[in-house]
């Protein structure tokens, strides 16, 4: 396949859909309930409409900006995905791979198949982002973060959206698991899947390996599930918020956010940087989209921290928009996603280009040439209230 032609993160959504295993494919391809809220994050960006200016000089432009002080070829950073290693075999590490490359951040989930080692020996101990989920087991939680520091991660990411897990309806359907088990059904489809099983075959990491191993009694597959399950800790609040901030003393970004208050008191708890995140319509079903809420957030807490969103970004033109709404940054989970199963790295790295191309031609069309000039100028009469 010649990978110039795509130009469009559909297109690698179409062919991850074909290479991926159902209840892989089905897993990134999914939200809560109705998915409305899924739905919603992308729908909401064409709402928001861009003011065309023409002869200006629109030579010698620049997307380069920083999230976190941390220089970065565009604002964009991918976004901490469970179970990436089973869209492709090594998927986190290959994802890790494409974005150094780029010159934009990665970030390792807690819920990773590869771990925080693998992925730092993959790339040379090239700094990289760390999403953690507040566990029951908090000595486990002190040793990933110890963890963490050693591999060189460059900040931590608190997810606080996950205190109990939304209903996807799919992945109750299709028994979503790491490995799938081996039914009929599994078997039957993943026979039509020989690319994506000869790479897994040539690559045994097939566990959740940020717990497999480091927690006692967690032995096979069935007793890491259940440990799992019921680590996700309920009572998460902002006093554990500021503990994990002292327990790691580096930059922490809160992902999750999207109400004001909370947005103050993730200030408050000593946040460098929050998420405007409904965790990519998976949680909160009925909740508005991201970037609805990201102008008020911004407007909160904008000049004390930094506020970032995710949720729906598909394109560079979404991304000029977050900008122009008040997000120093974007994080982006299924277009990446979609290029890792397509095409593993050199997928990535083209999800990454698209997204690249879209946002520099989208920036001149504006007007503007430099990505740090960008505001709510760039929209139609300047508007911000769009919802
Ligand atoms: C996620 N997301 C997520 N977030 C997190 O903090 N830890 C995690 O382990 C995961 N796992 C995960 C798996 C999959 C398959 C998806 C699609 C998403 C949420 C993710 O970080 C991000 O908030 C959304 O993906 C952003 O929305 P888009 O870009 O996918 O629309």
């Amino acid at each position: 396949t010649d990978l110039s032609k795509i130009t469009h993160i559909d297109v690698l959504q179409r062919i991850a859909r074909r290479r991926v295993p159902r209840m892989f494919y089905d897993y990134a391809d999914s939200g809560s309930w109705t998915e409305g809220t899924y739905r919603a994050n992308e729908s909401d960006f064409q709402k928001i409409l861009l003011r065309q200016r023409v002869a200006v000089n629109m030579e010698n432009r620049s997307t380069r900006s920083t999230m976190l002080g941390q220089p970065v070829a565009m604002p964009v950073a991918l976004a901490p995905t469970g179970l990436t290693g089973m869209q492709h075999a090594d998927g986190e590490i290959l994802a890790a791979r494409a974005a150094k490359a780029f010159g934009v951040p990665f970030t390792l989930s807690t819920m990773s198949i590869c771990s925080i080692e693998d992925v730092a020996e993959a790339t040379d101990r090239h700094p990289f982002w760390f999403q953690l989920y507040v566990m029951r087991d908090r000595g486990f939680i002190e040793r990933l973060i110890d963890r963490a520091k050693a591999a060189n991660v460059s900040a931590l990411q608190l997810t606080v959206d996950l205190q109990i897990l939304g209903q996807r309806h799919k992945d109750i359907v299709n028994g979503l698991s790491a490995p799938p088990k081996p039914t009929l059904a599994n078997l039957m489809n993943l026979a039509t899947k020989p690319r994506w099983c000869w790479n897994m075959l040539q690559t045994p990491r097939r566990t959740f390996r940020n717990i497999a191993g480091h927690v006692e009694g967690v032995t096979d597959l069935s007793k890491l599930s259940a440990w799992t399950a019921q680590q996700f800790d309920p009572q998460l609040n902002w006093g554990d918020v500021e503990w994990i901030k002292r327990r790691w003393g580096g930059k922490l970004v809160i992902k999750g956010i999207m109400d004001a208050e909370d947005a103050r008191h993730a200030v408050d708890s000593g946040a460098d940087a929050l998420i405007v995140s409904n965790h990519g319509g998976r949680q909160l079903d009925g909740a508005p989209s991201s970037i609805s809420q990201l102008p008020r957030i911004a407007d909160a807490v904008g000049r004390e921290i930094e506020v970032w969103m995710d949720g729906g970004v598909r394109s560079g033109q979404d991304v000029l928009k977050a900008r122009a709404l008040g997000a120093r940054g974007v994080l982006i989970g299924r277009p990446f996603l979609y290029g890792l199963g397509a095409f593993g790295q050199a997928g990535v790295s083209r999800a990454l280009e698209i997204i690249h191309r879209e946002l520099d031609l989208t920036m001149a069309f504006c007007g503007r040439t430099d990505i740090e000039t960008v505001d709510s100028g760039i929209l139609l009469d300047g508007r911000r209230d769009w919802f």
